[in-house]
């Protein structure tokens, strides 16, 4: 079903329509030294030898209800709908440095290394491909492990080949990409991504629209692998690429996973609006020093980022609908390096609100907590639920995932749901309607009726 299509018969309405999850996963990481995909990585493989618990997972430890809450039946949604096993997760993915896994998460420091030692046998296997990259598009970083190529869209080609020998090498049944690369400079939508045929054409002459990120997404799409952004930057969050998904029959969502601070804001934001208290002000800053960290210093990465973060806020509060309460706010968001505190970030928020007749109140957020920590259980989810979206024939823009993103990927006509809440309600809702059960409204009347 193309989310994105209203005409197009639903294909998921009956029960049992979904595929199963037969034979293994290959989960391909664009960014797979980095912090997120080593901790998502090791933590799989420490989930799977007993050392761990997979906290912060929807798949994993998530309920659902069904039916009438008289009928107390409350599975795991892992025990309600087929999705993978972890079992059977097999990882492989590029990234500009050639560390193995291993080496990569002692690096980067987020697990113990008493940890990540137990796992080393697992871990030093995987290593990750040379990556398609330009220093244009992320400043701060250098690495030489590269692929070369004349044209774009010849690189598009080696990772198309790459995920080929993956696939037969490995003899995984099926695949997902997660773009967990670094966030790319600041590119608008333009021309070049207006069309599949304009982007083919862009890939074949280097046009400087055509970031990395998005010659992974071209990638994927067009081979059929259903592709999550957990960055950012725009990547398969353009026209030609999200035609391109539904031409090819592939579920596609981003953008930027929703973890620290932004999940806070999500959070709170849908309470102060429900009691319709008002907003002067939201100023968020945060002190960071991994390497995620070192390329958000760079001014052009970091307007990426920072409209991630700033767009969330406008489509919360709806000034248009309260200009009582949010026609006037202040909303910045600072993010500094700060190498002490590596992937241990910290996060302040200071919030002016007011109240009855306009009288000021503030409240302060001080998050501690740990980046990569909040992403894992994402990346996992996000596998989880796309390969499972593949095998139900659901594709296009999976706007069911928004729960997951600071940017919510949506359809041409609609503004994107932040509230994680309804956007948790979508999610559920979404399985109960693949698998057949009935809608949850909450409405709940008939509890009450005595007649
Ligand atoms: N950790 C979080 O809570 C969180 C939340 C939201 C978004 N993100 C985003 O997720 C991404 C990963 O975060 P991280 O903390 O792991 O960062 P990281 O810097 O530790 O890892 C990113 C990795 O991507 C690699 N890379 C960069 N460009 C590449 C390319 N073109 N091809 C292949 N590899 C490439 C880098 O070498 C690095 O190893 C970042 O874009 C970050 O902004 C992270």
């Amino acid at each position: 079903m193309a989310t994105t299509n209203k005409k197009k018969k639903n294909t998921i309405k009956e029960k049992n329509n979904i595929a199963p999850p037969k034979g293994k996963l290959g989960v391909l990481l664009p960014g797979m030294s980095g912090a997120v995909s080593t901790t998502f990585i090791a933590g799989v493989e420490a989930i799977k030898a007993g050392l761990g618990k997979p906290i912060g997972s929807l798949t994993q430890l998530g309920t659902i209800r069904i039916g009438k809450r008289t009928e107390k039946k409350s599975p795991l949604i892992k025990d309600f709908i087929p999705l993978c096993n972890l079992e059977d997760l097999v990882f492989a993915g590029w990234d500009i440095f050639p560390e193995n896994s291993y080496e990569a998460a002692t690096k980067s420091g987020v697990l113990e290394k008493s940890l990540v030692d137990e796992l080393k046998d697992t871990l030093q296997d995987t290593a990750p491909m040379p990556a398609v990259f330009s220093r244009k598009y992320v400043k701060n970083l250098k690495g030489n492990h590269l692929k070369r190529g004349k044209t774009k869209m010849d690189l598009a080609e080696q990772l198309i080949d790459d995920r080929k020998k993956f696939k037969k090498d490995s003899g995984v049944d099926r695949l997902v990409m997660v773009w967990c690369g670094s966030t790319e400079v600041y590119i608008q939508a333009s021309e070049v991504h207006s069309s599949i045929k304009s982007f083919e054409e862009g890939l074949k002459n280097n046009h400087p629209g055509i970031p990395p990120s998005m010659i992974y997404a071209y990638a994927a799409i067009k081979c059929g692998i259903p592709y999550a952004n957990g960055a950012p930057n725009l990547s398969a969050d353009v026209p030609a690429l999200t035609k391109l998904a539904i031409k090819k029959k592939v579920p596609i969502s981003g953008k930027d996973f929703k973890t620290g601070q932004t999940l806070m804001k999500t959070i709170l934001a849908p309470g102060l609006k429900s009691r319709m208290l008002g907003l002067n002000g939201w100023f968020s800053t945060n002190i960071l020093g991994n390497r995620d960290g070192e390329v958000l210093d760079d001014p052009y990465s970091f307007k990426t980022k920072e409209q991630s973060k700033l767009s969330v806020l406008e489509y919360l509060f709806q000034p248009d609908l309260y200009p009582d309460l949010y026609s006037d706010y202040y909303h910045k968001v600072r993010i500094n390096y700060y190498p002490p505190r590596g992937d241990e970030k910290e996060a302040w928020d200071n919030i002016d609100i007011f109240g009855w007749l306009g009288y000021s109140m503030q409240i302060k957020v001080n998050f501690l907590c740990r980046d990569s920590i909040l992403a894992a259980p994402i990346v996992l989810d996000l596998v989880t639920f796309l390969d499972l979206a593949g095998r139900a024939g659901m594709y296009g823009i999976q706007e069911w995932l928004s729960f997951y993103f600071k940017s919510p990927m949506h359809g041409e006509n609609l503004y994107p749901e932040h509230d994680v809440f309804i956007q948790l309600m979508k999610l559920k809702n979404t399985l109960r309607y693949m698998q057949g059960e009935e809608l949850i409204t909450h409405l709940g009347l008939d509890y009450y009726d005595v007649a």
